[in-house]
Order: structure tokens, then sequence, then C-alpha cells
């Protein structure tokens, strides 16, 4: 049964799609199966593992999976081990179609849609879009981790509470197996104090959870959103940047087989 991993924070641009693209791609280099499941209707995970024009997949997303109560016929298989459940626009429909169909479970659509195929994979990775809403809810239950993610500022340190919270209630009523695997900080800006300067305050506050390592800004890893993961020098600067981080994840969300 696959290992599920949220990545989240309701704070916009934190690196929750660009982590959860390196993790999933990263996985699959090591062998491992992994499906990638995009809930954010912006669709940047989509884009950045399947390097298609997002408009290709309408009418063959997670939403239709969802609606269909099964996503085999709705996976794109970027590479033999690499799959994506898509998203595009019409997932921001998601919350009126939950409601609508399931008002009273909704927050567990997801975790019945993906126990189909969760068998055939080792990891789900999980992108969520910027908010505390039904996606990132539906995707809290049904997942077995969640990786916080925060970069460098006063709005994100104070968006990780109200996320925790959110967390906390997803365990508390729906989900007990559910796990913080840990806080992350990224997009650390090392010529600016202030970046610096929160990355610290986050450490010491977050100190139970957080992940030792951190992810520095770099521009290589800015460019994967316009290369994907085709071989390049830059792409090795990026992968090395994360590496530290995959690993103590590793170790943290346990390996497949291991
Ligand atoms: N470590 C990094 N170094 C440099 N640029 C980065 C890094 N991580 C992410 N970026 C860039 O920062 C921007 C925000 O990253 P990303 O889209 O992954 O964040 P997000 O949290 O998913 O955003 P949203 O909340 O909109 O979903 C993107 O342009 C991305 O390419
Ligand atoms: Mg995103």
């Amino acid at each position: 049964m696959a290992i599920k991993i949220t990545f989240g924070i309701q704070k916009g641009g934190s690196s929750k799609t660009t982590t959860a693209g390196i993790t999933a791609w990263m996985l699959a280099q090591e062998g491992y199966r992994v499906l990638a499941v995009d809930m954010d209707s912006q669709a940047n995970l989509t884009d950045l593992l399947t390097q298609m024009d997002i408009e290709e997949f309408e009418g063959r997303t997670v939403l239709e999976a969802i609606k269909a109560g099964n996503p085999n016929e709705y996976i794109y298989r970027a590479t033999d081990y690499l799959h994506v459940l898509p998203s595009d626009d019409y997932l921001s429909l998601l919350a009126r179609y939950l409601y609508t169909e399931h008002p009273n479970d909704w927050n567990m659509v997801l975790r019945r849609v993906l126990s189909h195929v969760e068998d055939d994979y080792d990891y789900v990775i999980i992108d969520t879009p910027p908010s505390l809403g039904e996606p990132v809810i539906t995707s809290l239950c049904a997942s077995d981790y969640v990786v916080v993610l925060c970069e460098s500022s006063k709005w994100a340190f104070t968006a990780i509470d109200r996320f925790l919270e959110t967390v906390a209630h997803a365990q508390i009523h729906y989900n007990d197996s559910l796990k913080v695997a840990g806080v992350l900080r990224n997009l650390i800006d090392g010529r600016r104090s202030d970046s610096k300067a929160f990355a610290e305050i986050i450490g010491d506050k977050y100190s139970d959870i957080v992940f030792p390592q951190v992810v520095r800004r770099k521009a290589a890893t800015g460019r994967i959103s316009l290369n994907g993961f085709e071989d390049n020098a830059e792409l090795t600067a990026a992968i090395s940047e994360y590496k530290p981080f995959y690993e103590e994840l590793m170790r943290r969300v346990g390996k497949v087989n291991d």
C-alpha cells in the first residue's frame, strides 16, 4: 500500500508545487512507483511533471476521477515510474460538487478514490492549493503524512500555526493516522537578513517538527518550472539542493520495502 504525502500551506508561493514535484521525480528516479495528484486548480504540478499544455487534460482530470469514484482512466503516465492525476481550472468547482453529491462525508472522497490504485504505487504525492479549504482537507484526510512548506517570511511564519490547526482538525475528526512529517523552510535567501532571521525563528519555534535541512532560493530551482526534468546542469544543481531534505523525508516517512 502506497505511503501518501500531502504538501501544503495556505500561504501562496511557498514552494509546495516545486517541492512536491521534485520529491515525486526523485522517488521515481530511485525506481519507486509514484502517483502525483494535483489538487490545485492552478495545475502547476501537472504542468511541471507532464510538460504538456494543461488544456489537453480537459475532461481527464482528478475532478473527473473524483466524480467517477475511481482514478484509473484519468491517470497520465509521464514515465514508467511517474504517473500524474492531473488538474485544470475546473477543479475550482470541487467544493460545490462535494457539498452537492457528498454532503455528509465529502472530506473522505479523495481517500476512497485513491484506495482503488494505492496498491499500484509505492508513494502518492499530493500537491494542494494555497488555502485551508476543501481540496486541502480532503487531501489531508487521504494522507499518511503532511509536509508543511514555509518560505522564509513573516506571513509564511504566521500561517504555520493556522495550518497545523487544520491538520489537527483533520486528525481528530477524520484521519487519526495522519502525521506531520515536518515543516520545511524553503526559499531561504542568503542575501537577506530578514530571510535568514525567519528561518531561525521558524526553526526555534517548531524545533520538534522542523526539518533541520533548509532549501535555499536558487535560480536553477526556479527554472525547473521552465525546463521540467530534462537532463541539464541546472537540474543537477536544483536536485543537489533538495537531496538533504529528501533523505530526511525518507527517514521520517520510511522507505517502501526497506
Ligand atoms: N528553492 C527555490 N528556489 C528558487 N525558486 C523557487 C524555489 N522553490 C520554488 N521556487 C519558485 O518560486 C515560485 C513559487 O513556487 P511554487 O509554485 O512551487 O510555490 P507554491 O507554494 O506551490 O505556490 P502556490 O501557493 O501558488 O501553489 C515559483 O516560481 C517557483 O519556480
Ligand atoms: Mg502550487
